[in-house]
């Protein structure tokens, strides 16, 4: 199997060429995949027809899966992964995230050992909306000024999943609620495989700045914020059948586009651990 990468900008992305998810990929192509995510933070594979076996199979030779706190939307054959969807089924939601806007967020910041990476998948989709946009992190923490970087240096932020559900989600159970408090993370985080410093926070899901006030918090979170998704650091992705995206949940922040609700939209979601030495964000 050979493949060929095309950079989706210049900061980021790279679309894979050349690889059907389905097969079997040898194991020296399986490690140039996995180096090329990290370099790229993330990959773009397009036509690809997967079932849920082989997204769950792909993504388990990228590292262990986690099975998602929100039990009510994982697949009933698979609870590796995760429905992302506005469909319902006997009444019932049967993915999570409705039809509305997404604002920024990384996957799972909230946990003490948060994915590295997700791997979604496009299965249906609406004519309009549901794009997803991604952010480089890195490359927004590289161009701060050294006065910011100072004023950031081993500094940790809050991470709450309650705050993101109140904006964008629906509430979690009690069990659910006990199993996600908010928690400190460090707002530099050095990627677990690349070595690379990446902005840690986002808008959906940092609350606040450890050890700041309140007021000298909101005022740099908003800075940090609004100078990450300058253009040169977004990539938005409209998405066509077949496509799978793996994007580096250490590095990205992504956020998506609300769509029309009467259409439906369905994507698949496998979410990515990091090796168990490499897990708590330093
Ligand atoms: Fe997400």
């Amino acid at each position: 199997m050979t493949f060929e990468i095309r950079k989706l900008t210049a900061s980021f992305g790279a679309e894979v060429l050349g690889i059907d998810l389905t097969e079997e990929i040898r194991p020296e192509v399986l490690a140039e995949i996995k180096t090329l995510w990290a370099e790229h933070q993330l990959l773009l594979f397009r036509g690809q027809s997967l079932e849920e076996k082989d997204a769950v199979n792909f993504s388990g030779h990228l590292g262990d899966l986690e099975i998602h706190v929100r039990h009510e939307y994982l697949s009933p054959d698979n609870p590796e992964i995760l429905y992302v969807s506005n469909m319902k089924k006997d009444g019932k939601a049967i993915g999570i995230l409705s039809d509305t806007e997404v604002g920024w967020h990384y996957d799972q910041i909230y946990l003490p050992r948060p994915a590295v990476g997700s791997l979604l998948y496009a299965v249906m989709l609406p004519a309009n909306g549901g794009q997803t946009s991604f952010a480089d992190m890195s490359a927004a923490y590289e161009s701060l000024s050294d006065d910011i970087k100072a004023t950031l240096k081993g500094r940790k932020a809050t991470q709450s999943y309650e705050a993101f559900n109140n904006q964008y989600s629906v509430p979690t159970n009690s069990d659910q609620k006990k199993r996600t408090p908010d928690i400190e993370q460090p707002i530099i985080r050095t990627h677990p495989i690349s070595g690379r410093k990446a902005l840690y926070i986002c808008p959906g899901m940092t609350t606040e700045i450890v050890g700041l006030p309140e007021d000298e918090s909101r005022a740099l979170l908003d800075h940090l914020f609004d100078w990450s998704v300058k253009p040169e650091f977004v990539y938005t992705h409209n998405w066509a059948h077949g496509d799978a995206v793996l994007w580096d949940n250490a590095a990205t922040m992504h956020r998506r586009e609300p769509f029309d609700g009467n259409e439906d939209r369905l994507m698949k979601r496998t979410t990515i651990l990091p090796p168990p030495e490499l897990a708590v964000p330093v």
